[in-house]
């Protein structure tokens, strides 16, 4: 840590800086005996030193930082009056520095200057240093109009305060996670970055409005880490992809070898996998830690899906227990669940198979606003209904809630624009469930919905075009309970099996009912079937969850219903993308022979792909005369 005691001429930078030193037992260095001798005759002459004078010394400044800094800690006394000084004594932010900014009134400043003998500042000078300074934002700044002693006991004071960990992004989570861990006796510092006109002072107003918290804002980044103990922890919550890589490049610079980053966003796991090796390059720690929970979580208490090395962990793993849900047992719904990049590969299945079942309810609502005649109330109370049987889930909660809510006597669902958006980690489990080949189909049509809830111009034109007559009818609520129930299982049994199927592709060895549970509580997709799945799970020698005992005793009871509220549905002209995938999904799996025998063949009949017969001791591998 390089401490900066900086200031105009007079301000008491040289004694502060010498007495500073003694107490912290952190050696000091003055600016002015690095001043080519140019810059000491221009000032000895009254002539106030201009840009281009300042620039070689403060590049010697530098420097010399760069070497104390490897020895440690040091103290400098150096005017640093713009902005572009310190800018370039701290090495544009990658040298972590606490500035200290000495102020005085003018009158005190002209009565020291006169009353200096030896030195070769000019008396003229003090004005032009004044309309030169720049005061910044950050920093300690303390009025220096004081008796040295007391003033050097307010700074240690300060510049010692140390917290025990920080958080990077001051968005809605990153705001409610801080608030959270504050709660839990740690001190927070909290950083956001600065975007004239857009983020601006977000951490100082941020704390400013929470001062009961232990939060002490910075928008340095250098000084934010300078204000954390050692190893430091650094908690990202920002934005997934090109902000967290920028983040780490600047981090990567400033933070020594020992300390911990951990990534708390939705990050792509392979990126997660390539970072830690970035940061590991300076040995630097990387935790890839997916959290679901939305701010409610964040706030009280949410599920997160750890991963990284053990011992790493172990250093931040009072402070995950503390600000984690709690499963049934009063456990902590948090987990260190293997390698670099399994805690953002597992959220990204947790999101998975949210997708399902956020779009299984939508559908559900839908067949009974539209085609069964049943107004948004009945709706709510069906569904309030569900949720204290075995269907309970926080989903069905919010959204008998979101049905009970108005604006202005208006149901708010009929005022909402009906695009569903997607921030990517939908698309990414697609992907792994491609690249691993292990179908997700209520996953991919979760998704495609998503996308073409949003061609809303094209869709409104071949509504117009088309006029299908969207038929009213009736289905006992007990077929669509157990038809919902059926689909549900199975998103679940295809989220688990990707969890699995990834799992041996990659040696991860995960614990499938481990992860049940911590999804018990405080995440999206918490529910009484979750529940069930910790049991389930704990079995390991299952092919396919959709084959656990009972899974398939469940299954053979809800599957009818499935089928018969699908095909009755159709007939209303209701589309139910998901609930049919799932079912379309169950009916190819259960069945022992599939038309991709006329796939095979044509494959090969056009193109010589090449074919297998059944009976392994018969012909393999070859291509048909046809
Ligand atoms: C959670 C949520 C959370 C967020 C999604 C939104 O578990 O807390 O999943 O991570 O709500 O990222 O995702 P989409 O924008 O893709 O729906």
């Amino acid at each position: 840590m390089i401490y900066l005691v900086y200031g105009v001429t007079a301000s008491g930078k040289t004694s502060v800086g010498k007495l500073l030193s003694e107490k912290l037992k952190v050696p000091f260095y003055d600016a002015d005996d690095f001043h080519p001798s140019s810059n000491i005759k221009k000032m000895k002459n009254g002539i106030p030193l201009n840009d281009s004078d300042r620039k070689p010394w403060l590049k010697i400044l530098r420097k010399n930082i760069e070497s104390w800094q490897k020895d440690g800690s040091a103290i400098l006394a150096c005017s640093a009056l713009k902005e572009s000084y310190r800018s370039i004594l701290m090495d544009d932010m990658k040298i972590p520095m606490q500035f200290i900014l000495l102020q005085s009134p003018i009158s005190t400043l002209k009565k020291r200057l006169e009353s200096r003998k030896e030195h070769f500042i000019s008396p003229t000078l003090l004005d032009s240093q004044i309309k030169t300074l720049e005061v910044p934002e950050y920093g300690i700044r303390v009025d220096s109009n004081v008796e040295l002693e007391e003033l050097v006991k307010l700074i240690v004071k300060k510049v010692s305060k140390t917290n025990d960990l920080g958080v990077i992004g001051m968005g809605t989570m990153g705001k409610n996670l801080s608030l959270n861990i504050s709660t839990k006796d740690f001190s927070v510092s909290i950083y956001n970055r600065e975007v004239k006109g857009k983020e601006e002072n977000v951490a100082g107003d941020f704390a400013n409005k929470n001062k009961d918290y232990n939060l002490m804002p910075f928008n340095s980044l250098p000084e934010f880490i300078g204000s954390l103990t050692s190893p430091r922890k650094v908690f990202l919550m920002i934005n997934s992809g090109h902000p967290t890589d920028e983040i780490l490049t600047q981090l990567m610079m400033i933070l020594d070898p020992g300390d911990i980053v951990i990534d708390l966003g939705n990050s792509y796991f392979i990126d997660s996998q390539r970072r830690s090796k970035f940061l590991a390059q300076k040995k630097i720690h990387f935790l890839g830690i997916g959290v679901s929970g939305g701010h409610y979580g964040a706030r009280n208490g949410a599920s997160f899906m750890a991963s990284g090395d053990k011992y790493v962990y172990k250093m931040i793993s009072p402070i995950i227990e503390k600000i984690s849900a709690l499963d049934n047992n009063g456990k902590s719904c948090s987990s260190n669940l293997g390698s670099d990049g399994v805690g953002h590969f597992v959220k990204t299945v947790h999101n998975a198979i949210e997708y399902g079942e956020m779009q299984l309810i939508a559908e559900i609502y839908h067949l009974m606003r539209f085609h069964l005649n049943m107004n948004i109330d009945k709706i709510s109370n069906v569904f309030k209904k569900w949720n204290k049987s075995d269907l309970s889930s926080y989903l069905l909660e919010i959204t008998s809630k979101i049905l009970d809510t108005k604006v202005n006597g208006v149901h708010i669902i009929d005022l909402i624009d009906d695009k569903a958006e997607s921030k990517g980690t939908g698309a990414w489990g697609l992907i792994n469930s491609i690249e691993t080949g292990v179908p997700f189909d209520t996953l991919s049509s979760s998704l495609m919905f998503r996308y073409l809830s949003s061609m809303t111009d094209e869709r409104k034109m071949a509504s117009d075009t088309y006029q299908i007559n969207l038929k009213k009818g009736v289905i006992d609520e007990k077929i669509i309970e157990k038809a919902y129930s059926a689909a549900r299982v199975i998103n679940h049994g295809l989220g688990f099996n990707l969890l699995q199927k990834t799992s041996v592709k990659y040696r991860w060895d995960l614990n499938l009912s481990e992860i049940a549970r911590i999804w018990t509580n405080g995440c999206i997709i918490r529910s009484k079937l979750m529940n069930d799945w910790i049991e389930i799970l704990s079995n390991k020698s299952f092919e396919h969850p959709l084959l656990h005992v009972s899974v398939v005793k469940e299954l053979k009871k809800l599957q009818p219903s499935l089928s018969e509220l699908l095909s009755v549905a159709i007939k209303l002209n209701c589309s139910l993308p998901v609930h049919s995938s799932s079912l379309n999904f169950f009916l190819s799996f259960t069945n022992k022979s599939l038309p991709s025998v006329i796939i095979q063949a044509q494959r090969d009949f056009f193109g010589m792909h090449g074919l297998n017969f059944k009976d392994e001791s018969q012909m393999k591998n070859f291509n048909h005369q046809w």
